[in-house]
Parts: C-alpha cells; structure tokens; sequence
C-alpha cells in the first residue's frame, strides 16, 4: 500500500490486514506506557483544509503513538489563506521531509491529485474529501463493527464481515462516509441498506453495492439489521447555513427538521425495534434531536464514543502499514 486514497482501493485481504494491525495496536494502547519506537525519524503532517474535531486529533494522536514528528497545518492562519495553491503548499511540506501527508481537503479529489502529482514523494492518506470518500472512518466503522458483532472472543482477527446486515441512514447524498462504508463494507462481505429520502440519495445510486429505501421502520422491522449507522445531515453542503445554537434548521432537501426526524431519526421507539444484538453508530458530529435523540445517542447500544477511540488504532495500523519498514526504520 503506497498511498490510502479510498475504501474502494482496499481489497479484501488489505482490509482484514489493517483490521488485525490496528486489533494489535489497540491491545498496545492498555499499557501504562503507550508509545511505540515504529516510526521514530518519520515526519507526518496533518493538512487540514476543512474543519474537524475527531480525525485529525486522532491522526495526530495514532502518529505521536508511533513516536513520528507531528506538523499540523490548518488552511486557516496559514498562507493558504493569503492564495498559496495546493501545489506550492505540497512543495513547501516536501522541502520540510514529510514522510506522510494526511490530508482533508472540501474538494472531492484533492488527495488523489496530491498522490498522483509528483509534488510530494511520501504517502498521502485522506482523511475525508468532499462529498467522496472517508476511507479510515469506514475502516474504524469495520473495526468497530468486527469487535461487536464477529468472534467476539479472538476480536475477529482474520475475519471479514460476512453476513452482517449494516443499515446506514440519513443524508447520504453529502456522506463521505456513506460511499466509503458502502465500498469496504461490500468488500468485507456483509450487506448494506441505505435509507434516506429521494432528495437525499444521490443519482446513480441503483449502481452501488448496497439495497435502498425510503422506509426507516420497514428496514428495522423486516431488515433486522446488526447494526444502524445514523448520518450527520450536513446543513453547511446544504446552503443552509449552521446557525451558532447548532438548531435544526430547514433545508430545500426536506419539508422540515421536524418531519425529517419523524421519518428518519433515531430516537427510543425505533431503538427498541431494533434486533437486541444491534449495535448503533453514528460517525460525529451528531446533531442530537435532528437524527438521533439523546435517548439512542447515549443508550449502552451507542458505540459512538468507542468508535472515536478505535480512530486511533485504525490510524496507527494505516501509518504504520504506509510507512514502517522503509529506510529510516532501518536506520534507526
Ligand atoms: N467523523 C469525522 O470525520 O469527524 P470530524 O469531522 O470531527 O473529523
């Protein structure tokens, strides 16, 4: 793996191999003493152009775990700012030596054109572009899923996720994370239900590897999926605005919050329809009462929390994978 662009790069046996690295480096993060040598002498550098609270604290966290040198660098207070291009950005990070660049960009492709550009020698890995792809929020989603629901006694090492029934719902036209779930977890073997209204799926979606529906308590009763994976609607790809207060508030894409959570939130009767087993995830940020009640979010089934701590496995297993065993690690 020279580069982690999308889910749908990863084939069956790469994923089930960054699972079980990732399944060994969660067993390291108990030690009083978390930090490992893998990567000392290595630089990563977390380029961020959009905002975001879980991936790039947890990318930030996995390489400091692997004792790399850290740099971040967010588009804002940087030159960016100022006009600097994409490109001149990379060649100043290549002059700087970076090992590896973790990049979210707001433009779907942004990673790809820095992998294939010749402007940076290291590994590019994205961490969320666009309305694209997500790929290490799907991986941590299979992690999270593969700890639950799949052997649950040797943590599912070697294991994919066949049979699993996944229903992901919400607003999926504008879900990085949907289209990276849908690919891994596809490949991983287990079947996925998208659930969202007309206006929130995006067209073309009758060619991806998934069933769909507009129906949210038909897919609960009769799906009986393992697992609900509930989307953040994404008001600000909406051109709705996100007022201060985090409110609800009305989109050209449903008649109203309120109607939206009627149709498509979690909330405590829908959770109670749930198979006992089902585990409920949400990817973050949540817009609690819009499409989850504090009631789903924080009942013993949410894996919300614990899928951000399993971030930082996942990540320290692509790191890791990307970048060990080249000629610094010798070296050292
Ligand atoms: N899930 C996710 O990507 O969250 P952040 O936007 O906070 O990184």
């Amino acid at each position: 793996m020279r580069h982690l662009l999308s889910a749908s790069d990863l084939d069956r046996d790469t994923a089930v191999r960054i699972l079980d690295t990732a399944t060994e480096m969660a067993a390291t993060q108990g030690r009083e003493i978390k930090k490992l040598p893998t990567l000392r002498g290595r630089t990563v550098v977390n380029l961020f152009f959009e905002d975001s609270t879980r991936t790039r604290i947890s990318f930030e966290t996995a390489a400091k775990r692997l004792s790399a040198d850290v740099i971040n660098f967010a588009a804002k207070g940087s030159s960016v700012s100022k006009g600097e291009s994409l490109k001149d950005t990379a060649l100043t990070l290549q002059a700087m030596g970076a090992d590896a660049v973790v990049i979210r960009h707001h433009a779907s492709g942004a990673p790809h054109l820095l992998a294939s550009s010749g402007w940076l020698a290291g590994a590019v890995v994205n961490a969320g572009d666009g309305t694209h792809q997500h790929p290490t929020q799907a991986l941590l989603d299979a992690f999270t899923l593969r700890r639950h629901l799949v052997a649950a006694g040797d943590a599912g090492l070697g294991r994919d996720l066949a049979g699993l029934h996944v229903a992901i719902v919400g607003d999926v036209l504008h879900s990085r994370v949907a289209r990276s779930n849908v690919d891994l977890l596809h490949t991983l073997g287990a079947r996925v239900t998208l659930v969202a209204p007309p206006t929130l799926l995006p067209v073309g979606v009758e060619a991806w590897a998934c069933a769909t529906s507009y129906h949210l308590d038909e897919v609960i009763a009769e799906g009986r999926p393992d697992a609900i994976m509930m989307l953040r609607v994404q008001r600000e790809r909406m051109g709705a605005g996100v007022p201060a207060n985090g409110a609800p508030v009305a989109t050209g894409f449903f008649p109203s919050p309120l109607e939206y959570t009627r149709a498509y939130g979690l909330d405590a009767r829908r959770l109670a329809m749930l198979p006992e087993h089902a585990i409920v995830m949400h990817p973050g940020p949540m817009n609690r009462g819009l499409e989850i009640s504090a009631d789903a979010a924080d009942s013993p089934r949410a894996v919300i929390v614990e899928q951000v701590a399993n971030g930082v496995a996942v990540r320290m297993a692509v790191l890791y994978l990307l970048l060990a065993g080249g000629p610094k690690e010798e070296n050292a």
